[in-house]
């Protein structure tokens, strides 16, 4: 399929979706949400894709937030259509099933940020600049912002974000817990495909319990998000990618899962 504003690679089992439009610091404006959400599709449909790397294009920015030409003239009905448009997006990211690792090589703004935060990993160069500047627009984060920067980061660090609207760098996103971690800025692509080479090599039924159970699970209270363990972890023993896992381990020698 052709898209205006991605560009998207495989590597093997691991597809890489990358937001192509570096002029405007890979902005998210309706076009490239609306391509987004196919391409995210297009990943969760196809059994081939194991594992989701999520980049911007031009070096610069991985998105400078939503496109802010789009916002100057938004009425209100527009406003809640794109913030939910937005969020589904999010929602439909985190809810993937398969891990997705986005690779911060520069500006993570508003929508860039929220996007970021929709990831499962977040490896960041140490010239990413991570933020949520909407206050100084007059709005607030609408793609999930405020929720998901308060469960990763904590309330202190959530109000102070998006209250103040200062970018922080590298470092101390990695301290709050919003960049799992920080490399040199060449090594960012090798890390990236090493860890996404090392997911797609996972049994992908244990990867999907792993994300149901601390994401979905994560949501309920303790006793439920208990029942959701066990429910993912009753099917993982129903997978011969289980019995090759354990085998495996017994026998000494590396396993070899086939996704079944
Ligand atoms: N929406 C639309 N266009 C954007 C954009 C955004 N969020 N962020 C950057 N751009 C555009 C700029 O308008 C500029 O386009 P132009 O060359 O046609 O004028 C181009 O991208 C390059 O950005 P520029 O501002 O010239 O780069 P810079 O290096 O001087 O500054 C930033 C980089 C990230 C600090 C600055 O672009 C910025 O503050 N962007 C907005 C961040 C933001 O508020 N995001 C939240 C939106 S809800």
């Amino acid at each position: 399929m052709g898209y205006q504003n991605l560009l998207i690679e495989n590597r093997g089992p691991v597809r890489r979706i990358i937001i192509n439009r570096p002029e405007k610091l890979n902005a998210l404006n309706h076009v490239t949400v609306n391509e987004l959400h196919l391409a995210f599709d297009q990943a969760a449909a196809e059994d081939d894709v194991r594992v989701v790397v999520l980049a911007g294009a031009g070096g610069k920015a991985f998105v400078a937030g939503a496109d802010i030409s789009e916002l100057n003239g938004l009425s209100p009905v527009d406003a809640l259509a794109f913030s939910r448009r937005g969020q589904a997006l999010m929602l439909k990211i985190e809810h993937l099933g398969k891990p997705v690792i986005a690779a911060i090589g520069g500006y993570a703004l508003g929508g860039g940020m929220e996007l970021a935060m929709s990831c499962h990993l977040r490896i960041g160069s140490e010239k990413a600049r991570l933020g949520q500047p909407e206050i100084a627009l007059g709005l607030i984060p609408g793609f999930g912002g405020t929720q998901r920067l308060l469960r990763l980061a904590g309330r202190a660090a959530a109000l102070e974000l998006c209250l103040l609207g200062d970018p922080i760098d590298a470092t101390r996103a990695h301290v709050l817990g919003v960049l799992n971690q920080v490399v040199p800025t060449e090594a960012l692509e090798e890390t990236v495909n090493a860890l996404a080479d090392r997911l797609a090599a996972s049994a992908p039924h244990a990867l999907r319990g792993v994300l149901d159970a601390v994401i979905v699970g994560g949501e309920c209270g303790l006793q439920q998000g208990l029942d959701y363990e066990t429910q993912a972890f009753a099917v993982c023993a129903s997978t011969e990618d289980m019995r090759e896992g354990t085998a495996a381990f017994l026998e000494r020698r590396k396993a070899a899962f086939s996704g079944r």
